[in-house]
């Protein structure tokens, strides 16, 4: 009965007063929001990757793909988040249709998807920032901006080694900005390796964009506006003045003839897909700013759906702006798009300089909105009694969840300090994925069940559009490596015990 009993909406809706979160958001807000969370390491990094070894080419229908998987999703979120406007996002959507251990396992789930995103997004970072340091002429001791751990062969982890280019200081390999050299031409290549030891950069971003999250979501709306309007108008300029560059011979062929499953061809095209499917994560933050939006039930589906169609007009443009200056072979580079535009030679250095300017405060923003969407999860959870009440305290000054910012801040820290950016990337993954295969299913759910309650949004086709969103990101989970699965179902066993031992005994719901 526990495990099945569900959260009477009008109960969800929040409380309005002096205490609550502060109303401050607007519908662009929400918009900016969403691309703020949305444009980051995905294009910057993993598309070239992606393009090279899996799709070629025609990693544009690898983004077209995920983007509709994504579109499903996001239409499912839509109708949620306008009927059920508070800050819990898709654990407080299970709470109402699906019961409290479906909701507590999505709760859980997301943590993969905003905490952990927050430190992978701080990894890459910190692979650019320590790359344009050292053009700078500032080295960065390598110790010190890579993980102890590398992921190997089937994704063990094995203590990391950096291999640095003595007379400049610059790391050759180095599992963070995953460079081409093999490590093991590193000493015969003239290099030496050192071993990891602490990304302190990924870890002092982290902690700051914390303190900036703690002052005051107003003050951190603003800068996250700033940011992505620069990261636009880079990404912009990269299509604009790239296109004169393209050389479709780059583009014959454009689906590359498979050698292998999940290389090239239409099996490479899904791979693909899996891969790139990072770069669309975050519209659905959006949804976790409910309490602090002026207006969320209409405004919540203009910021999930607009961000999320903006990024998928301009991901598949860049993606043929890309897959035409260079070729696709040229692109497994941790920074595939700076490669891209040095193909057009000195006309274009100016923005290959604006480029890296772009990525680094681009990725910036996006560990803001995750770091900002975990807290008001664990708010959300924590008022619902099912994670302490120290999780929901709201700063008397700020009026921000403060307590649960800074935790998030620390662990998301340690997190990013330690472990490589491709075996958290795919945690990622398959953790968002699994939100959005819930929130698909929530909806056909709750249309049968409460087909009464107001919705001012609807998803269009139900059941159609849910199932297609479910087959599409299912899909994209089966992609991934065995190693990913088995480390989600040990997060959810860990989950699983932390209600039964805690939440199952300390529910509001139980005193109901
Ligand atoms: N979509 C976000 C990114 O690509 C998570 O960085």
């Amino acid at each position: 009965m526990s495990l099945t009993r569900r959260k009477p909406l009008a109960e969800l809706m929040p409380e309005e007063g002096d205490h609550g979160l502060k109303r401050a958001l607007t519908a662009s807000n929400l918009v900016l929001l969403g691309i703020g969370a949305i444009i980051g390491a995905g294009i910057f990094v993993l598309t070239g990757t992606a393009a090279a070894l899996y799709a070629g080419p025609a990693i544009v229908f690898s983004f077209i793909l995920a983007g509709l998987g994504c579109l499903f999703a996001g239409l499912c979120y839509a109708e949620f988040a306008s009927m059920i406007p508070v800050a819990g996002s898709a654990y407080t959507y299970g709470y109402a249709t699906l019961g409290e251990f479906i909701a507590w396992i999505i709760g859980w789930d997301l943590i993969l998807e905003y905490l952990f995103a927050a430190s992978t997004v701080a990894v890459g970072w910190s692979g650019y920032f320590t790359a344009f340091m050292a053009e700078l002429g500032i080295k960065l001791p390598p110790a010190l901006t890579g993980a102890p751990y590398a992921v190997q062969g089937t994704h063990t982890l094995v203590p990391s080694q950096i291999c640095v280019d003595p007379a400049s200081g610059a790391v050759a390999v180095n599992e963070v900005t995953r460079t081409a050299i093999p490590i093991a031409d590193c000493v015969s290549g003239g290099f030496t390796i050192v071993q990891g030891f602490l990304n302190v950069p990924a870890m002092v971003l982290i902690l700051l964009i914390t303190a900036l999250l703690v002052v005051g979501i107003k003050e951190s709306a603003r800068f996250n506006n700033i940011v992505v309007y620069v990261k636009v108008a880079i990404v912009l300029l990269v299509i604009a003045f790239g296109i004169k560059y393209v050389n479709t011979d780059n583009w014959h062929p454009f689906i590359p003839p498979a050698d292998g499953p999940g290389h090239f061809g239409w099996s490479g095209i899904l791979r693909g897909a899996g891969v790139i499917f990072f770069a669309y994560i975050g519209f659905d933050a959006v949804s976790t700013a409910a309490q602090e939006a002026k207006n969320p039930q209409k405004d919540l589906p203009i910021g999930i759906l607009g961000s999320l169609a903006v990024c998928t007009v301009l991901y598949i443009a860049m993606a043929l702006v890309m897959t035409g200056m260079a070729h696709y072979t040229e692109l497994n580079v941790p920074h595939p798009v700076f490669v891209a535009i040095d193909k057009a030679g000195p006309a274009l250095k100016w923005l290959g300089f604006l480029v890296n300017i772009g990525a680094i405060a681009g990725l910036a923003s996006v560990v803001l909105v995750m770091l900002m969407g975990q807290p008001r999860i664990f708010y959300s959870m924590s008022r619902d009694g099912l994670l302490p009440p120290v999780f929901s305290s709201i700063h008397p000054k700020f009026r921000t969840p403060w307590v649960s910012t800074v935790i998030t801040g620390i662990v998301a820290a340690l997190i990013a300090g330690i472990f490589p950016i491709g075996l958290l990337g795919e945690l990622v993954s398959i953790g968002t994925l699994l939100a959005f295969v819930i929130v698909c299913g929530g909806i056909i759910v709750l249309r049968k069940t409460q087909p009464d309650l107001p919705r001012p949004f609807r998803t269009p086709l139900v059941p159609l559009v849910p199932i297609l969103g479910i087959a599409i990101c299912g899909y994209m989970m089966y992609g991934l490596p065995p190693d990913t699965w088995i480390r989600l179902f040990v997060w959810m066993a860990l989950g699983m015990l932390i209600y039964f031992l805690y939440g199952i005994r300390h529910s509001k719901l139980n005193k109901a």
